[in-house]
């Protein structure tokens, strides 16, 4: 008999990356198909998910201290349960399987990184049986992208490429916990990108650990270039791409930078350290000296392009001079974002058992310093959008203001503008209008919509 889920109603917490984003996507578009509602708050929920990510340990922690205040949020009138069912996916479902249901006794659904499809059946089964149902598998038969979706935003959409990861960096733990990397058929790709223009939708973001590393695996070999290609010729309106590893950007993938109108001009490059010594023990394989010189590239191909990284700060062993040259060549590139992490030891990984005697104290005072070079070049990057008119996709009005409308540049930025008088910001949303910016600020824009 096939599944009903009706009539539950759930909510979905998302914690990480964009793949968890997606995922999650993936988890309401499958309980909707089956009946079950969408909620927003917990206390109207009769199923709790969370798509977990343990990528460093705050996030760990954080999975704990939201499931735990659960216990005491009672059920809504009329639920047909007598128990919220709670289910935990993602990351640390994957890492921890079981252990979760003895470390959370009241949690009863565990599955992991590669079967979100199989969640329907092991939240049904839980509603049945009031048993606990774990189900984690080592390797995935199948993209999640094969499920239906409920997208949040339905103008713009994540496209995942590839998933897992093949490059073991020694402090990482995604390898583990997303398996190898696979790549999805450039046919499956192109399609589901046509499938997002024809509905409207403005802005494709291709999605995978290392987008550059696509289709080594594929017969054929097809590279991440001819990805871009054909997912831009499909008149998408906007396309982006993340991540990429510094190791496996290609030449001709930056020379897209200036040759391909739909390619947005902003790119997300990891540098991690600007220490090749730190480098070197975090096997990302590259030099500082590689980094640089993809760098200077980028800016030849397109010499507004604006540049993001992430950057660890006390790395195990690394030295006042290895941060000096992290310091350094985050001033010299010139970043308009910085994504900085302190270091947190994964179990498991290679980093976790090296030598890591650096006072906590000297890490979050170089950690502080990173920031303000950080803040300090963010301004900067943005005074250059002052009396420039930029196209912004309207993605929304301001939280504390309905009378704002805020949307994103093709350098990713947050732009923000008045609404004009007499037109609504249902009329807007989702399209991509010019804006004269007026005002520069470190995390955001400000502008007039031009009529
Ligand atoms: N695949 C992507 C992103 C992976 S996780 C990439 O390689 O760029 C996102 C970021 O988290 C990483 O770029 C890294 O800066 C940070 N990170 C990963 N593991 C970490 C750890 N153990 N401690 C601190 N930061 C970490
Ligand atoms: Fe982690 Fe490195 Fe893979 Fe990124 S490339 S997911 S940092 S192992
Ligand atoms: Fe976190 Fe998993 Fe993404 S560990 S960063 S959610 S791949």
């Amino acid at each position: 008999m096939p599944i009903t889920l009706q009539p539950l109603t759930f909510c979905v917490f998302t914690f990480g990356c964009q793949m968890n984003k997606h995922d999650s996507e993936r988890v309401a578009g499958m309980l909707e198909a089956l009946g079950a509602l969408a909620v927003e708050a917990v206390e109207d929920a009769d199923v709790v998910i969370y798509l977990t990510c343990c990528v460093r340990e705050a996030a760990d922690t954080r999975l704990y201290g939201h499931v735990s205040s659960l216990k005491n949020t009672p059920l809504r009138e009329g639920s047909p349960v007598s128990k919220r069912i709670i289910a935990i996916g993602g990351c640390i479902g994957q890492r921890d399987g079981e252990e979760l249901i003895e470390k959370l006794s009241h949690v009863d659904v565990v599955f992991g990184t590669h079967n979100i499809g199989s969640l329907p059946a092991l939240i049904a089964a839980a509603r049945d049986d009031g048993k606990h149902h774990v189900e984690v598998l080592d390797e995935s038969s199948s993209f999640s992208s094969d499920l239906p979706t409920d997208r949040e935003q339905p103008w713009a959409a994540w496209l995942p490429i590839t998933i897992g990861c093949n490059n073991f960096c020694t402090y990482c733990i995604v390898p583990y916990v997303r398996g190898r990397e696979k790549s999805r058929p450039l046919d499956e790709i192109v399609a589901e990108a046509q499938r997002y223009v024809d509905a409207g939708v403005k802005e494709i973001t291709l999605l995978g650990q290392n987008v550059n590393s696509y289709g080594r695996d594929l017969y054929g070999q097809p590279q991440f270039a001819s990805v871009l290609r054909r997912v831009s010729d499909t008149g998408i309106e906007r396309i982006r791409f993340a991540t990429s590893h510094p190791k496996d950007l290609t030449d001709e993938v930056i020379g897209l930078f200036g040759t391909m109108p739909n390619l947005m001009p902003a790119l997300h490059l990891p540098v991690q350290s600007g220490s090749n010594r730190i480098l070197q023990a975090m096997n990302r394989r590259y030099t500082r000296e590689h980094y640089l010189g993809l760098i200077e590239k980028l800016r030849a191909a397109n010499p507004d392009i604006a540049l993001s990284t992430d950057v660890i700060v006390g790395f195990p062993g690394e030295t006042e001079q290895d941060f000096e040259d992290t310091l350094r060549l985050v001033q010299d590139v010139g970043y308009h974002q910085v994504f900085t992490f302190i270091y947190s030891k994964r179990a498991g990984t290679p980093a976790a058992e090296m030598v890591d005697d650096t006072p906590r104290e000297v890490i979050q005072e170089r950690f502080e310093r990173l920031v303000d070079v950080v803040q300090e070049q963010a301004y900067l990057a943005n005074q250059s959008e002052r009396g420039r008119v930029v196209d912004v996709l309207i993605e929304g009005t301001s939280k504390r203001d309905a009378n704002k409308l805020v949307g994103k540049s093709p350098k990713n930025q947050t732009v923000h503008a008045p609404l004009p008088d007499g037109l609504a910001a249902e009329e807007l949303l989702g399209r991509i209008v010019p804006i004269e910016i007026t005002e520069a600020k470190t995390w955001y824009l400000g502008g007039t919509l031009c009529q």
